[in-house]
């Protein structure tokens, strides 16, 4: 009989760890609901010690996510722990998330501790953990590069010391599938208590190899997999739930599991991520990638849908790509068209967020006469933005620019007290003028690390999205994006919300010092 293959989701924790990423707490909730609706086991909600947003968010999900168990990560001190209980107390059914490194190279250059102290130290916190929790899943952090020996001895000890769950975190990605799969085996020979556990697998893409690891874990005793939508994460990202929920439901001929992930979410889930994140699907990733369907010579995938799954095509329409029926959106469309629209793409909004973006979508219909899900999409993740209590809005813009001529702006904005400030500047062309008027208003001048413009659909009446990530003084990265007709439009209004970000940040660190000694 099939086993199941629990999923964890870490979208929100490492998969924020992406360079650039950053969720507002309002999108974390969104796609908290949407993880639950495509039917992951675990919900890895946040890093609570981290940043006081971080803990906000969880505290929220916890509350307002009922139907799937609700994860925060700790390091092995107790007040990670205490903050990692605080964030999720009322979750339906909580779970902590203990790690320590346990690499030599690591707890040499990182926790500066021997061996046997870091063994200690993650016993004594799983314990700590389990004061609050039965639900307590310990890492042993670099788990690939540990000493087998040493890996053993601390999964051991931490099963007994009450963890129910042992990931072992290829942290590096530096595994190799068939190693990996020898490695598992070889847990499961060596650690006597090893039953008593669920073993999971977290794997990181470095290699490209992550998926694969997944699969090979899996297969050599694994039952949970650690992974985020599109494959996010820290450097080269985690491992993508999609890839491995299709996997298993694509190969069920070979591989004799199931997961609970309702796969025609996955689209939906998928796109959700994209926009939230400003992270881009690379065209030819695997499964939502959008040369995934179409085939060498350009057909699209709808011409190709009279072939079936068992000779090895993925069919769109299984993880929910939208077709035919899909419901068009035009100046003549009614609320009710435009609420299942909002619905269908995995939004849910208050009656006053609905009123607001059925009025954008209006005003777009005004400019361009097709409306696609992409359009609607950017604005609905504008406002979501927008909502947020900016700290600064803009309020007018003009320009004057041309070959033979000083670019000049002129720019009104609005101050956080809703006071109207007015300043002019000059620049290399439009965008730079704007954006030193933007400076010289609001007093901030952050490095510009990039800037980027595509168009969101095709044609000339198409939506300009604007993309910039600035830098402060510490290097703290923020993503500011809009979409417009005007391309001069929304590139300052993705450059006011990248500002308002900045201003808003609430991250001193994602791992602050605890204390000078521990890690
Ligand atoms: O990659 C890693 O080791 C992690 C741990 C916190 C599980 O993300
Ligand atoms: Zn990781």
């Amino acid at each position: 009989m099939a086993e199941k293959i629990y999923i964890f989701d870490t979208t929100l924790r490492d998969g924020e760890q992406s360079a650039g990423v950053a969720f507002t707490p309002k999108e974390k909730l969104e796609i908290a609901k949407q993880l639950e609706r495509i039917g992951v086991d675990v919900i890895e909600a946040g890093f609570p010690i981290s940043s006081p947003g971080d803990m906000a968010a969880v505290k929220t999900i916890s509350k307002e996510v009922r139907g799937t168990s609700i994860c925060a990560l700790a390091r092995a001190v107790p007040a990670d722990i205490d903050a990692a209980w605080e964030g999720i107390c009322e979750a339906a059914d909580p779970r902590i998330h203990v790690f320590i490194n346990t690499s030599a190279i690591q707890i040499e250059h990182q926790l500066r501790m021997d061996p046997a102290t870091v063994l200690d130290q993650a016993v004594s916190m799983v314990r700590y953990a389990t004061k609050f929790t039965s639900n307590v899943e310990f890492s042993p952090m670099d788990a690939t590069r540990t000493d087998p020996q040493f890996l053993y001895s601390i999964i051991e000890a931490c099963i007994n010391a009450g963890a129910t769950t042992i990931n072992v975190p290829d942290s590096v990605g530096y595994a190799i599938p068939e190693e990996f799969g020898t490695y598992f085996r070889d847990i499961f020979k060596n650690v006597s208590n090893i039953h008593r556990a669920r073993v999971s697998v977290h794997a990181h893409n470095d290699l490209g190899l992550c998926s694969a690891n997944t699969l090979s874990a899996i297969q050599n005793g694994v039952r949970q997999a650690e992974v985020t939508v599109n494959g996010i994460g820290e450097r080269a990202g985690n491992t993508s739930l999609e890839e491995v929920a299709m996997a298993i439901r694509t190969r069920k001929d070979f591989l004799n599991y199931y997961t609970d992930i309702n796969h025609k979410e996955i689209y939906r889930t998928s796109k959700l991520i994209e926009t939230c994140s400003g992270m881009p699907i690379q065209w030819n990733k695997a499964i939502v990638g959008k040369n995934s369907f179409r085939h060498g010579s350009g057909m699209h995938w709808d011409e190709m849908s009279h072939q079936d799954e068992t000779r090895g095509r993925i069919d769109p329409e299984a993880i929910g790509v939208p077709q035919g029926a899909q419901i068009i959106i035009s100046k003549l469309s009614g609320r009710q068209a435009f609420r299942d629209k909002v619905a269908y793409l995995g939004f849910e909004l208050t009656d006053e967020e609905l009123e607001r973006a059925f009025d954008a979508v209006q005003a777009l219909s005004d400019k361009k006469a097709n409306i696609d899900d992409r359009d609607i999409e950017a604005i609905l993740i504008d406002q979501m933005r927008d909502l947020e209590n900016p700290a600064w809005t803009l309020d007018h813009i003009q320009v004057s620019a041309g070959n033979n001529t000083t670019a000049t702006a002129t720019l009104t904005l609005r101050d956080p007290t809703g006071a109207i400030v007015k300043d002019a500047a000059t620049g290399t062309g439009p965008i730079d003028a704007v954006y030193q008027a933007m400076n010289r208003i609001t007093g901030i001048v952050p490095t510009l690390t990039e800037f980027s413009i595509k168009a969101i659909t095709e044609g000339i009446d198409a939506q300009g999205e604007v993309t910039i990530r600035i830098e402060d003084e510490k290097g703290n990265m923020f993503i500011g994006r809009a979409s417009e007709t005007d391309i001069i439009v929304a590139s300052a209004r993705a450059y006011t919300k990248a500002l308002n970000r900045l201003i808003y940040s609430t991250r001193p660190s994602r791992y602050p010092v605890v204390n000078a000694d521990g890690p």
